[in-house]
């Protein structure tokens, strides 16, 4: 894809209390502070990024349906909604928009309920276990896939 790529960042429940939420999972950036990360790096590769939190499921798949005609992807942490939620799978899949999900903290060493994603197998790929890197690798992913420079096989 040539010309500006615009994605949405999404970021379930409890994301907005990063800095101080378990940082022994999570690390010590606000989510203020990764979306400014986010948005340095977006801004070299010519992408706009519209950034969105909620707690809310349905607000969520609100935000996901009113934003799907303007953007080309999106970069997911769906927080705990990544283990329980058929009604942002439906959103997403709905959306017919790729997206990459990632999380902050490596969900396979932790409690076995978090290593089952009823949204992996519609994603691009998952990255996990990096904390607020986790985000600027899958904002590579999306790009290069975008752009379709891509290894084999993610394009
Ligand atoms: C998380 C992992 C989830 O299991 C958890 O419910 C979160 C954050 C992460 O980024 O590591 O809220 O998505």
């Amino acid at each position: 894809m040539r010309g500006p790529i615009r994605i949405g960042v999404l970021n379930g429940p409890n994301l907005n209390l990063l800095g101080r939420r378990e940082p022994h999972h999570y690390g010590t950036h606000t989510l203020a502070e990764i979306e400014s990360l986010l948005r340095e790096r977006a801004g070299l590769d010519d992408v706009s990024l519209v950034f969105f939190q909620s707690n809310d499921e349905g607000e969520i798949v609100d935000w996901l349906q009113a934003n799907t005609d303007s953007v080309q992807a999106w970069l997911v942490n769906a927080a705990a909604l990544t283990h329980t939620s058929v009604a942002l799978r439906d959103a997403l899949a709905g959306s017919g928009r790729p997206f990459v999900e990632v999380h902050l903290s490596n969900v396979f060493a932790r409690e076995s309920f978090r290593h089952t994603s009823v949204l992996s197998d519609l994603a691009i790929g998952v990255i996990a276990g990096f904390r607020a890197s986790s985000y600027l690798f899958g904002l590579e992913a999306l790009v290069r896939h975008l752009r379709g420079s891509g290894e084999a096989g993610t394009e």
